[in-house]
């Protein structure tokens, strides 16, 4: 699957992945060291806070615990989503997604 992915300069690289893992995980293993994910995936540090487009695309709704960590950020909008807690599937090829400064 293909995704857009907007890195802090505002530079857009497209990526392709396979529809396996986590999107925080293709993220950082394709070189976009803004994306902290200082957890490493565990859903508590929030440094893997990226903004989705606006799509089509039905993905799993936000855990309290996901909702809660993104609460805790001034740049919360409303595509947020931790990218950790996003299971890639093919359903999301073409998404565009935005890394959000950590906070
Ligand atoms: Fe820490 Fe996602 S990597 S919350």
């Amino acid at each position: 699957i293909q995704l857009h992915i907007t890195d802090l300069s505002g530079t857009e690289r497209t990526i392709t992945v396979a529809p396996t893992g986590t999107l925080m995980e293709a993220i950082r293993d394709n070189g976009f060291s803004d994306l902290l994910a200082a957890c490493g995936g565990c859903c508590s540090c929030a440094t893997c806070h990226v903004a989705l487009a606006p799509s089509d695309i039905v993905l799993a709704p936000a855990s309290d615990e996901e909702d809660e960590l993104l609460d805790s950020s001034d740049e919360r909008s409303m595509g947020s989503r931790l990218a950790c807690q996003l299971p890639l599937m093919p359903a999301m090829d073409g998404l565009k997604v935005r890394i959000v400064e950590a906070a």
